[in-house]
C-alpha cells in the first residue's frame, strides 16, 4: 500500500512566469483521478528538479511514502521536494464523511497502473492551432515574425554539449533571470506575444511553443520547411538557467576575435562551420534595435521576407564601419557603401574574413535553393539542442 501512494497527481501552480515558491499538489475525486488523469512522466525521487507533464500543467512526483500518507490524512500538509523546496499538498473533493477512507482511496485511484511512457502528446491539431495563431500574430505585425525566429534560437542556443546544459528543452528562457542576459535584450516582449498562444492552447509546453514559434515564423516569412518534433517538458525553477555569456557576442574587437568566438559559441553547441554559416543567413529577416543591442539598422530591404539576400549583399556590397543613415548607433557596426541603408555586425562581417566561412557565402549567395535546404537542417538541429525523448506530431 505504502509505495502505492507514491505516486501522486500535481498540479503545479506556477506555469506563468517565474513560478511561486510553492506547487500545489491536488488529490482529486476517486472517479476523475482513475479516468481522466492523463498519466505523466514521473520525477524519480532522486530528481533535483520537477519536470512538468506534456500538458505543462501537470505532473507526477514521487513523493516519501510517509509524507503523502501523512498529507492524505491531515487533508492539507506541505512536503518536502527532494530538491529542498516545498510542496503544499491539498485534499481536494475527499467528502466530508470521506476522511481517512476517502483519502486511501484517492490513494489506491492514483495508483492505478499507468502505462510507463504515457505522458499526454501534442496532438497535431493543437500543433497546426498553435501554428495558425503565431500566424495570425505575424499577419497583423510581420516585424515580429523576425523577433520570434530570434527567441526560438535564443530559447536554444544556451546548450553545451560537453556539460548537456542549457538548449530548448527546459523552456527557462521565460524565466526572468533568463531574459536579464545581456544577449537576450528586447525578447521579453516576444515572450509575452506569446503568452495568449499559450493561454489558449495550454497543452503545449513553452519550450515546445518557443521553438514552433521559430518554425511557424520562417515559413510565414517565406523561408522553407523546418521539421519540428514536439516533447520539450517545461523546468518550473530558474535555478535551470544557465550562465550569462554563452549567446554569441556580435562584436569583439576584431575580425580574428569575432571568427574565433563564432567558432567557440557555436562549436559548444555542436555545429561546424557550414552551419554557422547557414544559422547565420536568418539576419535576412529583421532588424538590429537601438533599445535592445545598441546595434541599429536592417541587414537587407526585405526584413519580412525570408531569402539568400543576406549573403548577397555580404558577398557584393562594399562595407565601411558606421551607423546606417540617419540613425545613430551605440555599437560598432557596418554600414553598406553606396545606399547606407543596410548593416552588418562585426560577426557577420567576420564570415567574410575566413576562407572556411566565406566559401559558404559564396555558396549560400549564389544558390538560395541550397541555403534553404542546409538552414532547415540545421535551424531543426538548433531547435532540438537540450531535449530527450521528442516525437513526431501526427
Ligand atoms: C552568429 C552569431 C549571431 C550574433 C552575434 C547575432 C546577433 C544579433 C543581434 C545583435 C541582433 C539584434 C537584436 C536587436 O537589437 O533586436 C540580432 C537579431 C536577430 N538575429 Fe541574430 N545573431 C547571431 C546569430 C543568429 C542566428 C543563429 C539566428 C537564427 C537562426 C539569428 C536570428 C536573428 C534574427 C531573426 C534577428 C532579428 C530580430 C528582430 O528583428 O527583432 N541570429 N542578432
Amino acid at each position: 500500500m505504502h509505495a502505492d501512494v507514491e505516486n501522486v497527481r500535481v498540479q503545479a501552480a506556477h506555469q506563468n512566469g517565474p513560478p511561486a515558491p510553492m506547487a500545489f499538489v491536488s488529490f482529486v475525486p476517486v472517479a476523475a483521478a482513475a479516468e481522466s488523469l492523463p498519466a505523466l512522466s514521473r520525477a524519480p525521487a532522486s530528481s533535483g528538479r520537477a519536470p512538468l507533464g506534456r500538458s505543462g500543467t501537470d505532473q507526477q512526483f514521487s513523493l516519501p511514502t510517509a509524507a503523502a500518507i501523512a498529507a492524505l490524512a491531515a487533508g492539507s500538509a506541505a512536503v518536502s521536494r527532494p530538491n529542498g523546496t516545498r510542496l503544499r499538498i491539498q485534499r481536494a473533493a475527499v467528502g466530508r464523511r470521506g476522511g481517512l477512507l476517502g483519502g486511501l482511496a484517492v490513494a489506491a485511484a492514483a495508483a492505478r497502473p499507468k502505462p510507463a511512457n504515457a505522458a499526454e502528446k501534442l496532438t497535431k491539431q493543437t500543433a497546426e492551432k498553435v501554428q495558425a495563431d503565431i500566424e495570425q500574430i505575424i499577419k497583423a505585425d510581420p516585424n515580429k515574425g523576425p523577433t520570434l525566429v530570434r527567441l526560438a534560437w535564443h530559447s536554444c542556443g544556451s546548450y553545451d554539449k560537453v556539460s548537456k546544459t542549457g538548449g530548448s528543452g527546459p523552456g527557462t528562457i521565460r524565466f526572468k533571470e533568463e531574459l536579464a542576459h545581456g544577449g537576450n535584450a528586447g525578447l521579453d516582449k516576444a515572450v509575452a506575444w506569446l503568452e495568449p498562444v499559450k493561454q489558449s492552447n495550454p497543452s503545449i509546453s513553452y519550450a515546445d511553443l518557443y521553438t514552433l514559434a521559430g518554425v511557424a515564423s520562417i515559413k510565414a516569412l517565406g523561408g522553407p520547411d523546418v521539421p519540428w518534433r514536439a516533447g520539450r517538458v517545461d523546468s518550473v525553477s530558474p535555478s535551470d538557467v544557465t550562465p550569462d555569456g554563452r549567446l554569441p557576442n556580435a562584436s569583439n574587437g576584431s575580425a580574428k576575435k569575432d571568427v574565433d568566438h563564432l567558432r567557440d559559441v557555436f562549436y559548444r553547441m555542436g555545429f561546424n562551420d557550414q552551419e554557422i554559416v547557414a544559422l547565420s543567413g536568418a539576419h535576412a529577416l529583421g532588424r538590429c534595435h537601438a533599445d535592445a543591442s545598441g546595434f541599429v539598422g536592417p541587414w537587407t530591404p526585405t526584413p519580412t521576407t525570408f531569402n539568400n539576400l543576406y549573403f548577397k549583399l555580404l558577398k557584393n556590397s562594399q562595407w565601411e564601419e558606421g551607423c546606417i543613415k540617419g540613425e545613430t548607433c551605440k555599437n560598432p557596426q557596418y554600414r553598406n557603401v553606396d545606399t547606407q541603408q543596410f548593416m552588418m555586425l562585426p560577426t557577420d562581417i567576420a564570415l567574410l574574413k575566413d576562407p572556411s566561412f566565406s566559401k559558404y557565402v559564396d555558396l549560400y549567395a549564389d544558390d538560395q535553393k541550397v541555403f534553404f535546404k542546409d538552414f532547415s537542417k540545421a535551424f531543426s538541429t538548433l531547435l532540438e539542442l537540450g531535449t530527450k525523448d521528442l516525437y513526431t506530431v501526427v
